[in-house]
């Protein structure tokens, strides 16, 4: 049974950890620093409760006028939406509208500089301490270049996704609990990439890499998977088969999905729902149907000419198709 609970640093100073009841034992038996099972599981309540809940309705996730400024530039202006239930979001626009600092804003590894955000009842923008660390350890993080250790094994890197909930000894010593072990690999059972349980995570592809990025999310047990641009350093097979097991952690666990997305194509096929930003503000908020060519064009900023190849990171491979084309016809001549 996992318990979470927050103890006295042995030089002053509240931390949280989070550990099973023998491990708690043995910190204990270790120094005799550490105040008792009992008491550190009442100090647990008494930080949970400490955040009122806020009435809003059957909404899961409340986004008010949220905003982010750096100096004169608006990154982020006002964003407002809700949704109600665990959906699967795409966010698309191009360089620059703001896609990363919203989510950044989200998981509060940024501050918002106004508005509101509310998942589940609680205003997220005013956790501190131990309730913002169970916050972030609610939300898992994807990113484009995985953000893995390369040299260290598949199933430690997935071990890695416990962390927010480890004591500090037992991840200076990567101790991790036989339950947590047996987990990480049923996880990499379920996403096809058990056999690479004991290689280096440096050793696989970025495909395969990414997947284990998301056991790795996937061992959090979060509320929530935010992953930014998780598909723009793949080949389309596997950004086919990574944006498969989002869609599967969504649907069978029931876990809301936002995603940062380059093609409005991956988009349609995968999301629910799909938000466009344009200069930090939000511009489209419909179904993969509504979104039609048009309504990519206002998202984009773009003219007539607009292509949906070229769908913001997308130029790039879309350049590269172009040079490739050049080459040829020079070979060719
Ligand atoms: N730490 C920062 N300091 C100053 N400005 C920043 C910072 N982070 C982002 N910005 C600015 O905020 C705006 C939005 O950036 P953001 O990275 O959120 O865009 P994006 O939609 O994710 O773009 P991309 O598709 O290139 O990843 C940009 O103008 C960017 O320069
Ligand atoms: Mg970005």
């Amino acid at each position: 049974m996992l318990i979470e609970v927050a103890y006295p640093r042995p030089r002053g100073g509240a931390r949280r950890i989070a550990a099973n009841a023998s491990r708690i034992a043995y910190l204990q038996g270790a120094g005799g620093r550490y105040k008792t099972f009992e008491i550190l599981s009442q100090k647990l309540v008494a930080t949970r409760v400490r955040s009122p809940r806020l009435d809003v309705g059957d909404n899961m996730l409340v986004v008010e006028e949220l905003t982010k400024t750096f100096g004169a530039n608006t990154a982020v202006d006002r964003v407002t939406f809700s949704v109600d239930g665990p959906k699967m979001i795409g966010i698309i626009g191009r360089s620059g509208a703001g896609k990363s600092t919203f989510l950044r804003m989200m998981n509060r590894l940024t501050d918002a500089s106004s508005g509101k955000l509310i998942f589940n009842g609680r205003n997220v923008l005013s956790l501190k301490g131990a309730e913002r660390r169970a916050w972030q350890s609610d939300c898992a993080m994807i990113f484009q270049q995985f953000n893995l250790v390369p040299r260290m094994d598949v199933v430690s890197n997935v071990l890695h996704g416990t962390l927010g909930r480890q004591s500090t000894v037992a991840t200076m010593f990567n101790l991790f609990a036989r339950e947590d072990i047996h987990k990480a690999i049923d996880i990499l059972e379920r996403l096809g990439i058990a056999q690479h349980a004991a290689k280096r995570a440096e050793a696989l592809s970025g495909g395969q890499q990414q997947r284990v990025a998301i056991a790795r999310a996937v061992m959090q047990d979060p509320k929530i998977v935010l992953a930014d641009e998780p598909i723009a350093s793949l080949d389309p097979m596997n950004a086919q088969q990574v944006m498969q097991d989002l869609r599967r952690i969504h649907e069978e666990d029931g876990r809301m999905v936002i995603a940062n997305l380059h093609t409005l194509d991956t988009a349609r096929r995968y999301c629910d729902r799909i938000i466009g930003m344009r200069d930090g503000r939000m511009v489209f908020d419909g179904t993969p149907e509504q979104l039609t060519t048009g309504a990519a064009r206002d998202i984009y900023g773009a003219g007539a000419d607009f292509s949906e190849a070229t769908t913001s990171t997308e130029i790039r491979s879309h350049d590269t198709v172009v040079e490739t084309e050049i080459r040829a016809a020079e070979v060719r001549v």
